[in-house]
């Protein structure tokens, strides 16, 4: 069967727009695919060897197709105007300010660019929601479109929520448990959908097609995060009533995910997710149901993010009691900054929080993470504190280092803050000669072998484990 979509338009070449419509290009070669952003840096490195955003497989599928049927320009009208088909993947950030500020999506983003969109085009488009937005979102979208459009031109408005996770996002896209396509229970709705899920299903199972009315499409994805952060969470409150007594989280996570009705996923106990996405989302959530009237429901949501920070200063202070109650002027070397393995993404990492902790508590810092960027870290670690007294302690308490040898050299104590495969292969008997004794390893994501490392010397903590 052919699509009826010839080109397709994405806005946003970030970690959604880039590898999703990256593999819409490959899988379907008949397509033509533009990538567009407002961020020239970015666009030019899309076009360069060197790509914006580490993914695992990414490379291959961008140089296949990039220059065939794939492109990345800043020109932002031409494709707009040239496109059956736009995917609108744009950030939408938790408002810092206003109405709403620290809960509410701020859908700046999505507004300007469905603005653009209807003063842009001269004929007619789907447009389709990729980023995740509150429910009903769509809603506002279809009325500045339809309130700015020219005679003859009609817009068909879907909700298409992307489930990739980051260091997964290829083999995610390849093979989705299930695309979603929500539109308007109109005929002209259903076409819409129609016309998208015939380019999915190039390569997706027609079963793994859902296709529910929009309203139920944006609030599925919001849901899915909230549930699968409310599972780290579940696991991470467990982990502290089994440092508390004597049982092992692994062990608890084992027994219950062997059960068929909880299943073994997202039960890994660890210093607390990270990611653009978990925290904003249910965030979102909490703010949608508070302005619904639903008290109840949003503190149950918003319990997830408590402890989720609690999670995080509780590993802080059992590092800083188990050295005996100081850290001052200790050398801490902490291993992995990204907010998990595979990804160079450091949006929300719990990394950030911990040595912002230790950086406070007067420790030396020495940070090694193989794919984020000294310029990234020293970033993170300054914002938003903005004044320079804060940026000045950073660059004096920490050093950016290119190994976990070099990290550990002369330090106090280790923290396993990302859980990289690397890790687990290092040499810890190296490792612990170079360490100042007694020298200690704090497990944040219970990737080391502890009997190993006691049997070299090391003092061993983990999550999880008394
Ligand atoms: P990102 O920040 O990496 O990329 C967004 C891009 O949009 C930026 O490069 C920005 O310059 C560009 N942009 C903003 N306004 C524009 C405009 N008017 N025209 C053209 N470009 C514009 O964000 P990311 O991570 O790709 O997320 C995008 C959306 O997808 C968010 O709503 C997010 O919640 C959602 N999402 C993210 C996932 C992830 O793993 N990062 C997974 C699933 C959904």
């Amino acid at each position: 069967m052919t699509t009826q979509v010839k080109k397709i338009c994405c806005l946003g070449a970030g970690y959604v727009g880039g590898p999703t419509c990256a593999v819409i290009a490959y899988k379907c070669p008949h397509i033509q695919v533009t990538i567009v952003d407002l961020n020239e840096t970015r666009i030019n490195a899309w076009n360069s060897d060197n790509l914006p955003i580490y993914e695992p497989g990414l490379d291959k599928v961008v140089f296949d197709r990039r220059g065939k049927n794939l492109f990345f320009t800043t020109e932002v009208e031409k494709a707009i105007n040239e496109a059956d088909l736009i995917f609108v993947s744009v950030n939408t950030p938790t408002k810092k300010a206003g109405m709403g500020a620290g809960y509410a999506a701020d859908l700046a983003y999505i507004e300007s660019a469905t603005r653009q969109i209807a003063e842009v085009a001269r004929s007619s488009k789907i447009v389709v929601e990729k980023s995740t937005v509150p429910c009903r979102t769509a809603e506002s979208m279809r009325t500045i479109l339809e309130a700015n459009s020219h005679d003859d031109i009609r817009f068909d408005i879907l909700s298409n929520p992307e489930f990739l996770a980051e260091g997964t996002a290829i083999n995610d896209l390849m093979h989705p448990d299930r695309v979603l396509i929500g539109g308007l229970q109109t005929p002209e709705g259903y076409k819409a959908q129609q016309a998208l899920a015939e380019i999915y299903e190039q390569w997706v199972p027609k079963d793994k097609i859902i296709t529910t009315n929009l309203w139920s499409s944006e609030l599925s994805k919001l849901a899915a995060n909230a549930l699968l952060a409310q599972r780290i969470s579940s696991i991470n409150a467990l982990s502290a009533i089994c440092e508390a007594t004597g049982a092992d989280i692994d062990e608890v996570a084992y027994a219950c995910g062997c059960d068929s009705r909880i299943g073994p996923r997202f039960l890994k106990a660890s210093v607390g997710f990270g990611g653009s996405c978990f925290q904003k989302d249910i965030l979102n959530l909490v703010y949608l149901s508070e302005q619904l009237n639903l008290p109840e429901v949003a503190a149950y949501w918003k319990q997830v993010v408590d402890l989720n920070e609690y999670q995080k200063k509780r590993f802080v202070s059992r590092i800083i009691k188990t050295l005996f109650n100081t850290i001052t002027n200790k050398r801490i070397a902490v291993l992995g900054f990204a907010f998990k393995k595979d990804t160079g993404d450091t949006r929300e990492s719990a990394a950030i929080t911990l040595c912002k902790d230790f950086i406070q508590e007067n420790a030396r810092v020495n940070i090694y993470d193989p794919k984020v960027s000294e310029q990234q870290i020293f970033y993170d670690l300054s914002e938003p504190g903005v004044t320079y007294d804060i940026k000045d302690l950073v660059k004096k308490r920490v050093t950016v280092v290119q190994s976990a040898y070099e990290a550990s050299a002369n330090a106090d104590a280790i923290v396993v803050a990302t859980e990289w495969d690397e890790f687990k292969e290092l040499d810890f008997e190296r490792i612990y000669k170079s360490m100042n004794k007694p020298a200690f390893i704090f497990d944040g994501r219970l990737i080391l072998d502890a009997e190993k490392l006691k049997s070299i010397g090391f003092r061993v903590h983990t999550i999880g484990r008394a």
